[in-house]
């Protein structure tokens, strides 16, 4: 375990590993998890065959579930398509798509909830609350179920039937919203703060990252210890462009990557505060992310007031990436774009992604040549 404690990432406050539980006590921050990497083994990495997330056990704050935890133990580790047919319809040398549509509940999700999980283990949480728009409350439904927690799920009433379908089936209490993920957001710190129950809250939770970094792991080393040119992410809360952010930013500093990518955010037009936050903070300087009210189909990416918004303008920032904003129909067309160049099925808010690189490239944002 390599959990060395907390740093603010807006005041830079430290705190020891029990000085703090969600976010800055000093200014409110979001906190980055401080890695101890005395135990990072790049040669004992390479020989290992676990075929999951927790291969990067010395790079993560938590101890590794045991081998009777079932999708817990097993979560990661998601292939990474070379997807030539796409990069030669977009004039690109190389383009990657890492599925991520392959873990235990069918989204990235699951990484930030394992880890969760473990955390709440360790600190002898019994119940975990979190509000979703769908994907993060199933994967802790599942994980919760695999370490007999009990997670609690606050979700918009109008979530897709199929996500509510895998709430029941993993055995969470599911509390509908009659409102937006915002509003669910808000009432789950209260229950939370009320009842004591640990909060898994995306952009709250710190951990959450220390999951959806292990994601930039493994790219890095299924491209042998490579780092691409750029990274497009789409982006809600921002928390997963965090977590690919902090992992490429970790392998760079143990000198396991040469460079960091650029960090590319997408966000749909009918929720993209930070994208907007981006663009006045080019022309005037001052970056403040105001609230919108959501109007996107791509419900995954329904974040009105994200929850980490200030980092992810940041990573994208400090990498010389960019965040770019599609609409409903850019991002319903990436869909069987995907389904045809790569036979990958995407959910809307993953398809997103997609949808941003076919946006950026005529603009000019992407296209430099890949440094080999
Ligand atoms: C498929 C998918 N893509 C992207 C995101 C955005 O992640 P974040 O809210 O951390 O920015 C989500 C979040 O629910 C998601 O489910
Ligand atoms: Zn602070």
């Amino acid at each position: 375990m390599a959990f060395a404690g907390f740093e603010c990432a807006r005041c830079s406050s430290t705190f020891g590993p029990d000085e703090a539980t969600y976010r800055c006590p000093r200014c409110s921050g979001n906190l980055d998890v401080r890695v101890d990497f005395a135990r990072a083994d790049r040669a004992k990495l390479e020989a290992d065959r676990d075929g999951s997330l927790w291969r990067y056990a010395r790079l993560l704050p938590v101890d590794v579930p045991s081998a009777d935890q079932g999708p817990l133990r097993s979560v990661g580790w998601t292939p990474l398509y070379d997807a030539p047919r796409i990069a030669r319809r977009l004039g690109v040398r190389k383009i990657w798509i890492k599925d991520e549509g392959r873990m235990p509940t069918g989204s990235l999700k699951d990484r930030a909830s394992a880890v969760v999980v473990q955390r709440a283990r360790a600190i002898g949480a019994p119940r975990i609350i979190t509000a979703s728009t769908g994907n993060a409350g199933v994967a802790l439904a599942a994980m919760a179920r695999c370490a007999d927690l009990e997670a609690i799920v606050l979700v918009p009433e109008t979530a897709p039937p199929a996500k509510l379908a895998q709430l029941a089936v993993f055995g969470a209490r599911v509390v509908l919203v009659k409102g937006s993920y915002d509003d669910a957001f808000g009432l789950s710190e209260e229950a939370s703060r009320e009842l004591g129950w640990y909060c898994r809250n995306t952009g709250q939770n710190p951990f959450t990252v220390e999951g959806k970094k292990t994601v930039a792991f493994e790219i890095a080393e299924q491209l042998g210890f490579r780092a691409p040119d750029r990274v497009f992410v789409s982006v809600g809360d921002g928390n997963i462009l965090m977590g690919v952010y902090k992992g490429f930013r970790e392998l760079h500093a143990l000198g396991w990557i040469d460079r960091i990518p650029k960090i590319m955010g997408v966000q749909a037009e009918g929720s993209s505060p930070i994208a907007r936050a981006w663009e006045r903070g080019q022309v005037s300087g001052d970056w403040t992310i105001e609230e919108v009210v959501t109007t996107t189909m791509a419900d995954s990416i329904a974040a009105g007031r994200p929850a980490d918004g200030e980092r992810a303008l940041r990573a994208v920032r400090d990498t010389g990436g960019a965040f770019v904003i599609v609409s409903d129909a850019e991002i319903l067309a990436a869909i069987p774009a995907l389904g045809d160049g790569i036979a990958v099925f995407a959910e809307p808010a993953a398809a997103a992604a997609y949808a941003g690189l076919v946006k950026a490239r005529p603009g000019g944002l992407v296209g430099d040549p890949i440094r080999r």
